[in-house]
């Protein structure tokens, strides 16, 4: 079965064209990071204008680039939440509108299942049940996976996620946004034993996080710090992140010892993180469990982790129905 996915939950507008929920035939991602650039952040209506303008050039794009024509198609998935909810209409009715005009069927996607499935349109993905890490700007979770279209939370953020601690971090320390990468390359030069800052919840017996006292821990040090801090922004950024990888990694491997798994996959825009993926793989593979991540394009949001799901949805029998709306929280 071929599938069109769309996906406009934040700042991204893309479109996929997947088959049997597995192969992809063309992903295309229209990124608006530079509109959002100058604010330090997404700003919300820009976001909706910008994926209104996309949203044609960007399927038109991933049909040419899969060699078909939109006869081709036989169901599209689309997000349905959790995300922003002007950005998340612009892809929910347009997928609506043109499954009304083809008479295929469609269906509503959740962001973060998508993003949890994004290992299986990879060349190695877990067997069932594995252990998922759910890692993004707007989500930390940890979830038991038992199949395509169920996945337990174990736990969860109880404040900010780990990327919006790495977004909000770059933009204290001015170094541009999203700060997640560029992060990632300055700690590489840093040294992330020289400042210490504090692994918030490693202690504790559940799976949740807290980021939020982390993050004001950095503001404290660059405070007290007022004239050093600019020359050992890797150091700092380093020790950060370092804080942020131990707690995620040490609750990822706990959540599969207590589950029996032997398998974690590492999903979301963080995953894309190099300290992270190397963190996690060694970690785990001291205690034999295995880990699972998308490559770096499968990492970030895309609309062919959307229709990968789609496709197990509609093949279960499940499909949208015209009064559906989106939603801008998980419930
Ligand atoms: O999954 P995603 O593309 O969008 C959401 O659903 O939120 O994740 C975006 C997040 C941003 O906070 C960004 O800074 C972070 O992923 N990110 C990274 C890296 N690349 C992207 N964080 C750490 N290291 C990276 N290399
Ligand atoms: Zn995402």
């Amino acid at each position: 079965m071929i599938i069109l996915g769309i996906e406009s939950s934040c700042d991204e507008t893309a479109a996929a064209v997947v088959k049997d929920g597995c192969c992809i035939r063309s992903t295309v991602v229209s990124s608006q990071v530079q509109v959002h650039h100058r604010y330090g952040g997404v700003v919300p209506e820009l976001a909706s204008r910008k994926h209104i303008e996309a949203i044609v050039p960007v399927v038109d794009e991933a049909l040419a680039e899969a060699r078909l024509q939109l006869a081709d198609i036989e169901a599209i998935a689309v997000t349905r939440g959790p995300g922003l909810v002007g950005a998340l209409l612009v892809g929910f009715s347009f997928a609506k509108s043109l499954a009304y005009a083809l008479q295929i069927p469609w269906v509503g996607v959740n962001h973060l299942e998508g993003h949890i499935y994004s290992v299986f349109i990879e060349p190695d993905p877990p067997s069932f049940p594995y252990i998922a890490l759910l890692v993004s700007g707007g989500h930390t979770s940890i979830y038991y996976v038992t199949d395509h279209t169920s996945a337990e939370l174990m736990g969860q953020t109880r404040d900010d996620a780990a990327g919006e601690a790495f977004d909000k971090v770059a933009k204290m320390l001015d170094l541009g946004y999203p700060g997640g990468h560029i992060i990632d390359r300055l700690a590489a030069d840093g040294d992330c034993k020289k400042i210490k800052f504090p692994r918030p919840y490693l202690d504790k017996s559940d799976f949740d996080f807290s980021f939020s006292g982390l993050k004001t821990a950095v503001l404290r040090y660059i405070t007290n710090h007022p004239r050093a801090f600019k020359k050992q922004i890797p150091d700092i950024v380093a020790g950060f992140q370092e804080a942020v990888l131990d707690v995620l990694s040490y609750k990822a491997i706990r959540a599969a010892a207590e589950t029996g798994c032997d398998r974690i996959a590492l999903v979301g825009g963080v995953a894309a993180n190099s300290r992270l993926r190397e963190k996690l793989t060694t970690d785990a593979g001291l205690k034999g469990i295995s880990v699972h991540i998308p490559s770096l394009p499968l990492c970030g949001d895309n609309a062919a982790m959307i229709a990968g799901v789609g496709y197990h949805y509609i093949k279960a029998g499940m499909q949208g129905e015209w009064g559906d709306d989106v939603f801008s929280r998980s419930k």
